[in-house]
């Protein structure tokens, strides 16, 4: 690889764009299926619909994220009922996520994207097991 490519590859962004909001879904998702806990709860789960969600997620992020307004939707409804859900895969779910924005963010957009993330996660956490986390 030369000096450009590895510079660029380890290049960390300092604004949030849909560009970037791709290749974060697309990271965390990849991570996600190889994970020891969190894979065994969404691959059975996303089995052939892998494409729809990781969409879904793109708008999700931007519409929290930029205020695009693309995804409308009840997140907390698609978590209801998911074999192997359980207060503790949402602490998982949180330190890959970390991980991932700590690879492509700088510290501010990393620690503000972490932010909601965490408030998603003590909301839907709170809602389905009574337990914030
Ligand atoms: C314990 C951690 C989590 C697990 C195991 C999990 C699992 C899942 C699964 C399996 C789906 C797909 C449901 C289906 O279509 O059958 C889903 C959808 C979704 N998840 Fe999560 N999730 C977790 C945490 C989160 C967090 C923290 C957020 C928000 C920051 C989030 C946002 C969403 C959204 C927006 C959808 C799409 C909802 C829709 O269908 O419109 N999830 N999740």
């Amino acid at each position: 690889m030369s000096d450009v490519a590895v510079a660029t590859a380890n290049e960390l962004h300092s604004n949030v764009t849909d560009e970037n909001i791709a290749i974060l879904v697309e990271r965390f998702y990849a991570a996600v299926q190889k994970h020891p806990t969190l894979g065994p709860v969404f691959n059975p789960r996303l089995e052939g619909r892998w494409d729809r969600h990781m969409s879904q997620m793109k708008d999700f992020w931007s519409s929290v994220l930029l205020r695009s307004g693309r995804y409308s939707g009840y997140p907390l409804g698609a978590h209801i009922g998911v074999p192997g859900m359980a207060p503790e895969r949402f602490d998982d779910w949180l330190v890959l996520f970390r991980q991932t924005l700590d690879g492509l963010y700088e510290p501010p957009y990393a620690d503000a994207i972490y932010a909601m993330a965490q408030q998603f996660a003590q909301r839907f956490s709170g809602a389905l097991f009574g337990q914030e986390r």
